[in-house]
């Protein structure tokens, strides 16, 4: 076996190449959609689904984080999804603090710094105290920035970041004139983070349900039929081939 090879595996990264790296997003945003789908398939109850949807939420975060991508945002729970039954509500809420319970350790000894996107006031004391523990214990880490959307719109998103803009504009710290797209990224919930750059949904749906819609302006899309609690590491890694392949203009020509 080649050295390289043989480092790659030890260290559980895929070898490649300083070009490859290039090639890789610097942001990825999933929208993990099909648990509901899966769960059907396999008979049980949707809850179920959204548990296995959880697991491969873990291999994709560890995949990311072993590739050096920088940025990764995970969309958990949106303003809508608490139109879903109580019991799927309370399965989902249930979720997120045993994903916490469970990954943190790792995800801080990685120097992955999590980041919640979303108005977490409105969430049940519990959760919100876990996400903001989440957010303090990780703070100052320099890894992965992992962000995991939860009671997040996109367009609330906005209405956010156009009300602390118009404070400033009234407290006279800036002049409206001096507004600039850089001044709404910086208002955003993943303000200093690049935009995304692909932008991954699964099963087939072809949708951005209100997700980071400011920061998805020049994504590329990818759309792999497979449910999300199907979604492997080989998938992922298809997604990410076919972003390395694209020829993004950015409204050029180039
Ligand atoms: C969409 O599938 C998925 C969701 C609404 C929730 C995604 C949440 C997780 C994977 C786990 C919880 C997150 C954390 C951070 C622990 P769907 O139910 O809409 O699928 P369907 O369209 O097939 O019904």
């Amino acid at each position: 076996m080649k050295l390289k090879t043989a480092l790659s595996l030890a260290l559980k990264k895929p070898p490649r190449t300083s070009d490859e790296f290039e090639k890789l997003p610097k942001h990825v945003a999933i929208i993990m959609d099909g648990n509901g789908r899966w769960a059907k398939k396999h008979k049980l109850n949707v809850s179920r689904g959204h548990r296995q949807g959880t697991e491969t939420l873990r291999e994709i975060i560890r995949h990311t984080d072993d590739l050096g991508i920088g940025a990764l945002s995970l969309y958990a729970f949106s303003t809508e999804n608490w139109n879903r039954s109580e019991e799927e509500v309370a399965a989902l809420m249930q979720l997120i603090l045993d994903f916490f319970a469970s990954e943190i350790d790792e995800l801080d000894a990685k120097n992955v710094r999590i980041l919640i996107l979303g108005d977490k006031s409105r969430l049940p004391e519990k959760q919100r105290e876990t996400l903001i523990e989440a957010e303090n214990r990780t703070r100052k880490n320099t890894g992965l920035r992992l962000n995991i959307a939860v009671n997040y719109g996109g367009r609330a998103e906005l209405v956010m970041a156009a009300k602390e803009i118009a404070t400033l504009v009234r407290n006279g710290d800036i002049r409206a004139e001096e507004i600039t797209e850089q001044t709404i990224s910086d208002h955003l919930y993943t303000r200093g983070q690049p935009d995304v750059d692909l932008l991954i949904r699964t099963s087939g749906e072809q949708r951005l349900s209100n997700f980071l819609l400011y920061q998805n302006a020049y994504a590329e899309f990818v759309f792999p039929t497979v449910l999300w609690p199907d979604f492997t590491v080989h998938d992922y890694d298809q997604a990410l081939d076919a972003f390395a392949h694209r020829n993004r203009r950015f409204g050029g020509r180039v």
